[in-house]
């Protein structure tokens, strides 16, 4: 059996109910986990094949229940390329979730801000990526059965879907900005040249992950949402060096509104 039906195999024993919505929790955001109605909890080192997550600030857990009455599966941490997976590990729990039949995917993730008009804390909508991890989880013999060899990536961001999170988030008063997406391998945070070349090729937020994700949901045809927490200026940007320290803190400091948002968005997502 391939990895990822063994680990599909085992959710599908464990589950209660086979999820609709996935979400992924970035940096500082580990919290909403524990907003997870009627909650099922296995942890990653329980599922066949699937990849520890190794960075501080990321438990390692699927949390399957009920969020706004939807069916949910969050997982409180990911593996990045940094850490050495390899692209297809990286996105392991993607292929998964789309296996199990989840539809929908929202990712949320901390990264640094190169558009001079964000503040760190500010919430960001992406509309496009730039993929500069060197990778593409694609790479290799296609499995026609998950998706298409060539999948098309100019509507990954779905645009009903980034309406919908528009509207939740006037509803609730919170600015949500728009950007672009430039995914790098770390982990060495960027110098102040790279963050120029990046703002130069049209970059507004800079961060380590989802890019692999989203293209890996894009291939399995998820819709996808993804939403950055600005948890830094970008290296550069300001005359102080950059600290992971910081960027944990600031997450957590604005989780709650990212948190509000998220239940709102999941509460009104529809197929
Ligand atoms: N660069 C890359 N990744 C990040 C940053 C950053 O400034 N902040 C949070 N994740």
């Amino acid at each position: 059996m391939n990895p990822v039906d063994a680990a599909v195999a085992h959710l599908k024993e464990y589950l209660p109910f086979l999820p609709e919505i996935g979400i992924v929790l970035g940096s500082g955001l580990g919290a909403f986990a524990e907003a997870v109605e009627d909650p099922t909890v296995i942890a990653y080192q329980d599922i066949p094949h699937w990849p520890a997550s190794t960075a501080i600030g990321h438990a390692g857990k699927l949390v399957a229940g009920r969020i706004a009455g939807k069916r949910v599966a969050v997982l409180a941490g990911r593996a990045h390329l940094y850490e050495g997976y390899s692209p297809q590990q990286a996105t392991f729990s993607v292929r998964a979730l789309g296996q199990l039949g989840v539809g929908s995917l929202l990712l949320t993730n901390a990264a640094g801000g190169i558009n001079p008009a964000y503040r760190p804390g500010d919430l960001v909508l992406l509309s496009d990526h730039i993929n500069l991890q060197g990778s593409n989880p694609l790479a290799g013999p296609n499995n026609d059965a998950w998706g298409d060899r060539f999948p098309g990536m100019t509507f990954a961001y779905h645009p009903a879907y980034r309406e919908i999170a528009q509207r939740c988030a006037a509803e609730l008063g919170f600015v949500l900005q728009n950007g672009i997406y430039a995914g790098l391998l770390g982990p060495s945070y960027e110098t102040p040249a790279e963050i120029r070349y990046l703002r130069s090729i049209g970059a507004d937020l800079v961060g380590m992950s989802t890019v692999a994700e989203v293209i890996v949901a894009v291939h399995m045809r998820m819709k996808v949402l993804a939403i950055s927490c600005v948890t830094n200026m970008a290296a550069g940007m300001l005359n102080q060096e950059l600290h992971h320290q910081e960027v944990l803190d600031t997450g957590r400091q604005h989780a709650g509104r990212f948190e509000q948002l998220v239940r709102s968005i999941v509460a009104n997502l529809h197929e």
